[in-house]
């Protein structure tokens, strides 16, 4: 019996390796439980966003485009829910689906890498493309070497690298051109993207204030040739701020004849081979609110504007103005001051707008605003 009992030594010793043992084990469970937590809202936070359905087909009254913002309050219609649509999303093969931005100059790289860079940060599940000169990436010797060229290759690397954008070289569409001009290429390069289904064009410099109407149109809509937005709410023309293609060999072809045997501009190109109104986006789309914005009409937006509306229900706001240098531009106040919005709440919408571009650029480009040079200097 006597060996059986531990000296009151032994005992504290014994006690001791227990409190240590079990404050081990209830640091090593909240370790856990905390990390539980987080790897949950992790996945929660990288998981893609899935789309909602396409509004119904229904005709709408009167078929305004973005102007409703500008005279007031449109409503938005429901949405199709049907069970076809819902059924579908789970089975949507996203590797077929994408986005692309096609640049032709330097200055405007930073920009398309923002449209994307944007997508991205809204989560959206599509592929991300962007398509630029071959002669970016052709080995220079150290007489070629330039501050632009230097900016140009950091930029690639970055949209490949945080942006997950596959990067794809063109050539210019007629060989033999002059490699480092913009108007050798032609956006019909992205006809060529035939691995994909489905592809989505922006029309840049602007703002992706939410990627989930798009996409919406790029799961659920019709495999066309061509689904332009139209220019003006007539639908007499297309336009080319946002365009949804279906690429193929074909349509490539046919597209780079036309171009070799009149110099034309890529507006003038694509509006001389899809006939309007078939190759317009349905009607039914405006149902979604302002999926292409653009800045210039909240200089002319009514009284009862409403920043919070406008906000909710505007996708892809395009910075464009027509007596104003582009969101690259470090305009000066008194020119700034004259010609932003004369209501408040379309102010705040507009300068909300550039301010939120000044900053993604310095977030995903790393670049300031250009200097600049007055007006008829850019
Ligand atoms: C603006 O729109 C929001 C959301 O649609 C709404 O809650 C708010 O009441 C509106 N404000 C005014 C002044 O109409």
């Amino acid at each position: 019996m006597g060996k059986l009992l531990l000296s009151q030594g032994q005992v504290s010793i014994l006690f001791s390796a227990v409190i240590v043992f079990l404050f081990t084990l209830a640091l090593f469970l909240s370790g856990f439980v905390l990390q539980q937590r987080y790897v949950h809202s992790l996945h929660l936070a990288i998981k893609p966003r899935l789309p909602k359905p396409l509004p119904a087909q229904a005709p709408l009254q009167p078929p305004t485009l973005d102007a409703k913002w500008a005279r007031g309050m449109g409503e938005r219609l429901e949405v199709d829910e049907s069970v076809q649509q819902r059924m579908d999303a789970a089975s949507i093969d996203w590797s077929r689906l994408g986005y692309v931005q096609v640049v032709k100059d330097h200055s405007e790289l930073c920009s398309a890498i923002m449209l994307l860079a944007d997508l991205q940060a809204k989560r959206s599940p599509a592929k991300r493309v962007l398509m630029f000169p071959t002669a970016w990436v052709k080995e220079t010797s150290e007489e070629d070497w330039n501050a632009q060229m230097t900016t140009t290759k950091r930029l690639l690397r970055t949209a490949a690298r945080r942006h997950g954008a596959k990067l794809v070289p063109i050539e210019p569409t007629e060989a033999g051109a002059d490699e480092s001009l913009a108007s050798s290429y032609s956006i019909a390069a992205m006809y060529s993207l035939t691995s994909y289904e489905r592809l989505i064009y922006l029309d840049g410099p602007g703002v992706v204030l939410d990627a989930s109407a798009l996409d919406s149109l790029l799961a659920f809509s019709p495999s066309t040739p061509m689904n332009a937005f139209p220019a003006t709410p007539e639908r007499k023309e297309l336009s080319t701020s946002l365009l949804l293609i279906t690429p193929s060999h074909e349509r490539y072809r046919q597209l780079k004849e036309r171009r070799l045997s009149q110099r034309s501009t890529d507006l003038e190109l694509l509006r001389q081979t899809f006939d309007t109104p078939a190759s317009l986006i349905a009607e039914s789309t405006l149902a979604m609110g302002n999926v292409v914005y653009e800045s210039q009409g909240l200089r002319e937006a009514s009284d009862d504007f409403n920043v919070t509306a406008f906000h909710e229900r505007t996708t892809f706001v395009r910075l464009r103005e027509r007596d104003m240098a582009g969101p690259e531009y470090d305009v000066p106040y008194t020119e700034w001051a004259r010609l932003r919005p004369q209501n408040a709440q379309a102010r705040e919408a507009w300068e909300s707008m550039y301010e939120t571009f000044r900053q993604r650029r310095m977030e995903v480009c790393g670049l300031d605003l250009e200097y600049w040079v007055g007006p008829g200097g850019v």
